[in-house]
């Protein structure tokens, strides 16, 4: 099967998993620990079931919408997502380049394979940076420095990941920021001859935008024992100001999952939130996002934006979670199944497909535009059965 005739994402994850070595793909798939939570950010989803209004000739769906002043034609994001360049040389890029092509939002990663000079030209007006406050305040100052030289808009940082998260299928790998070449992994990599040309002979890629100890850029190895040292656990709320004020544009924290996070964000000075438990690979046995997204809501919604990540494959997922009232969808593997099973072509085809499904769903809903999405066409129900109601 090509990437064009993948009828939904999870024909592309599985184009993806044929062309990756099951090291890389496991990278790409995996969770914390049991995995409970990245399941449970998925099966949220059929805690609430839709009701739709019949026969309101809506056809002409619009999907676009506006964040921090600019137009978007989608409410969702590509990315943020490190290490990008494990799956495909480019992959950096050929997202950018796909979420330009579909009006939505890129967010270009602290890790990524590509200078965020390079993705910021790849990508559309609409860009976001996701920032990991790794290294020393002077370090901090200089990426933060970058990212406003080269344009992008909001300032995404990440506090889900001061301590990294119990990844096993990448302990048992022995990947780690690097590949341990053991005969079982070169067997797997002989097998994979199209990624083993376009990545496994090449190297692993480096990591673009950080320079460590003076060197101009990591190493992928350099970079693992660097962001070890260098994580911060220690960062608190107090750092958060700090880079308040350094960055001039709209400020989301991601990573939060309760309304006090939410509102301590708010008082600081951000301008939203990421909902987000990193896609269940840091704290297993976190909240889904899904469910932890009305109460934030409802402490913050009305004065700030609110995104959420943490399992979206289906148009349906995303109508699901606007309706509760996020502002925007941050896609994580969706796209990066895409472009490891096809580059730029398979990132637009995730993107294609969310696009149709959702149009589909708000059609077939009675719904004409995101826009007038509110919690009353939804439901909640037991998800064993998926059409049981309970109470809310
Ligand atoms: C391979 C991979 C790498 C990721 N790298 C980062 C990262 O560098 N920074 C970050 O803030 N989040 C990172 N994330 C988390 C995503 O931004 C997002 O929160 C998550 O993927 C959403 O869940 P989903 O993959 O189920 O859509 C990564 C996720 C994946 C799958």
């Amino acid at each position: 099967m090509r990437v064009d005739s993948a009828v939904n994402i999870d024909d592309l994850r599985e184009l993806a998993r044929a062309r990756l070595p099951s090291v890389v793909f496991d990278y790409l798939e995996g969770g914390a620990e049991d995995e409970v939570t990245r399941r449970a950010n998925r099966e949220a989803f059929l805690r609430y079931a839709f009701v739709p209004s019949v026969a309101t000739g809506h056809v002409d769906i619009d999907l676009s919408t506006n964040l921090f002043g600019d137009p978007v034609a989608v409410p969702w994001i590509v990315g943020p997502t490190g290490l990008n360049g494990v799956f495909r040389r480019d992959a950096d890029l050929s997202l950018a380049r796909a979420a330009r092509a579909e009006g939505a939002v890129y967010a270009h990663a602290t890790a990524a394979n590509v200078p965020l000079e390079s993705a910021a030209t790849a990508a559309g007006e609409c860009r976001w940076f996701q920032f990991y406050p790794w290294g020393g305040r002077a370090a901090w100052a200089a990426l933060i420095g970058r990212a406003q030289a080269a344009g992008y808009r909001a300032l995404i940082l990440t506090v889900d990941s001061l301590v990294p998260g119990n990844r096993e299928r990448d302990r048992r790998h022995g990947f780690a920021h690097q590949l341990r070449v053991t005969p079982g992994f070169a067997l797997d990599a002989l097998r994979h001859p199209r990624w083993l040309a376009d990545v496994g002979l090449r190297g692993m890629p480096r990591m673009e935008n950080l320079a460590v100890d003076g060197r101009e850029r990591a190493s992928a190895g350099e970079l693992a024992s660097y962001a070890r040292r260098e994580r911060h656990p220690e960062f608190r709320w107090e750092d958060v100001a700090r880079l308040r004020e350094l960055w001039h544009g709209p400020l989301l924290i991601k990573g939060v999952l309760s309304a006090d996070d939410a509102r301590r964000a708010v008082a600081i000075g951000a301008e939203g939130v990421v909902v987000s438990n990193h896609g269940g690979r840091q704290l297993d046995g976190a909240i889904a996002t899904l469910l932890a997204l009305p109460s934030i809501v409802q402490a913050i919604g009305a004065s700030a934006t609110v995104v959420v990540d943490g399992g979206f494959r289906r148009g349906s997922d995303l109508v699901k979670a606007l309706a509760l009232g996020a502002d925007a969808v941050i896609l994580g593997r969706a796209p990066l199944y895409g472009v490891a099973a096809g580059g730029e072509a398979g990132a637009r085809r995730a993107l294609e497909i969310l696009r149709d499904e959702t149009r589909r769903v708000l059609a077939l809903l009675g719904c004409p535009d995101v826009r007038s999405l509110s919690p009353s066409i939804l439901r909640r129900v037991d998800p064993a059965s998926g059409i049981e109601p309970v109470d809310p």
